[in-house]
């Protein structure tokens, strides 16, 4: 089966190769009706997909990992999306006992304490929620852009995922913030306000601030730690 997915992905690539974003959105969601999904945190790249999608009505679910330490402004974000669009952004929690023994074991804050706290609260919060979201579906759709990282500027655009069984796509991969930019202002799309505030990668409040201009984009997340590598594990190979 997971053969079967990973042989598809060469030939999505060509098949995807000329076509605009949202061209490739539309091609996909014919593909793989009822097995696709795509992920957002309402960040600015996630929104721009998000009104490529419900502008054009695609039968592609939207869904969300609410870790429940979310900014009150991405809630905002979240509340103007559903209703600017008709649409109810589908929400994922963390497994209630697991999150309940681990606040109760480690306390509320335990992330700043040692990266294995860290990537224990991570795991609990957003990676579990989110094999429960991709469980049956085929296909998932990103905002991760070259721009974030130096491992992300590595990715294809289309990729086979094998931790999850699954063929991702990142529609923006190759957009600038500039480009989002546009395009969020063009269409009077709702999107975070701390992008405004020097927010430029925004997760978890605790683990989020704003960096400064100069700074990697994806300085401000986890910055108490020494460690090259900042992610969460949502996305393992990027
Ligand atoms: S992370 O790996 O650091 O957490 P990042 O904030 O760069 O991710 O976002 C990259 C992509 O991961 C987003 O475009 C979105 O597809 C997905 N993502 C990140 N956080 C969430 C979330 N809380 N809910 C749903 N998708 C998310
Ligand atoms: Fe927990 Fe911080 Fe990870 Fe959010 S980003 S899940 S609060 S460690």
């Amino acid at each position: 089966m997971s053969g079967n997915l990973e042989h598809r992905t060469a030939e999505l690539s060509a098949a995807l190769s000329g076509l605009s974003p949202e061209q490739a959105l539309a091609y996909l969601a014919n593909e793989f009706e009822g097995k696709i999904i795509c992920s957002s945190s309402f960040s600015w790249e996630d929104q721009v997909i998000s009104h490529m999608i419900l502008s054009q009505k695609l039968p592609i679910k939207i869904f969300t990992l609410d870790t429940g330490r979310l900014f009150s402004e991405t809630y905002y974000v979240w509340s103007r999306t559903n209703e600017m669009y008709s649409t109810n952004i589908e929400a994922y929690y963390p497994n209630a006992s697991l999150i309940e023994e681990f606040v109760t074991a480690k306390g509320p804050n335990s992330f700043y304490d040692s990266v294995e706290n860290r990537k224990s609260c991570c795991y609990i919060r957003k990676v579990e929620p989110l094999q429960r979201a991709l469980k049956g579906n085929e296909l998932w759709i990103t905002g991760l852009r070259a721009e974030h990282s130096p491992e992300r500027g590595d990715l294809p655009q289309i990729e086979f995922d094998h931790t999850n069984n699954i063929i991702k796509f990142h529609p923006l991969l190759h957009w600038s913030t500039d480009d989002l930019r546009a395009v969020i202002n063009q269409n009077g799309i709702p999107y975070n306000t701390l992008h405004d505030k020097g927010f430029v990668s925004i997760g978890c409040q605790p683990c989020t601030r704003a960096i400064m201009p100069g700074d990697d984009f994806r300085a401000g997340r986890w910055w108490w730690e020494d460690k090259t590598s900042k992610e969460c594990g949502l996305h393992a190979h990027s």
